[in-house]
């Protein structure tokens, strides 16, 4: 008999980033995008919930060891967005809209690899308080 528990770990970053397309011109770029779209940028406090899904280990009771997850989600995430103006410094979103959407879907990548292939991973993004997205779906 197989219990599957849902393991949490929050962790939190700031970075900058504009929203645009850059065959729109700015009138509509801030139609569509709102603030978002700031040619100078402007930042989130992002939230961050990772997930992981799976049974517990028969011997230490763990789906994983939350330290080990912190360890991922720092080395791979915090390390490399915290501070980090999306669009500039990085180069996941070189070409691609840092939207809260395409944040989770980098972020899910990133740390998919280091997952035990056993174990489900969800990512769940706060751009603010109000407005959140889950990937995958
Ligand atoms: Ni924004």
């Amino acid at each position: 008999m197989e219990h599957k528990v849902a393991v949490f770990r929050k962790e939190h970053f700031n970075a900058a980033h504009r929203l645009f397309c850059a065959d729109w011109s700015d009138e509509k770029n801030t139609t569509v995008f709102g603030p978002c779209a700031n040619p100078n940028y402007h930042g989130h406090n992002y939230e961050l919930v990772v997930q992981v899904n799976g049974v517990p280990d028969a011997q230490t009771g763990f789906v994983i060891n939350t330290k080990d997850l912190s360890t991922i989600v720092q080395q791979e995430i915090i390390s490399r967005f915290d501070h980090k103006n999306l669009n500039l410094d990085t180069t996941e979103f070189k070409n691609l809209n840092p939207t809260a959407e395409n944040i989770a879907i980098v972020i899910y990548n990133l740390i998919r690899p280091r997952i035990n292939k056993e174990l489900d991973l969800k990512i769940r993004l706060y751009e603010t308080e109000r407005n959140f997205v889950d990937y995958p779906a």
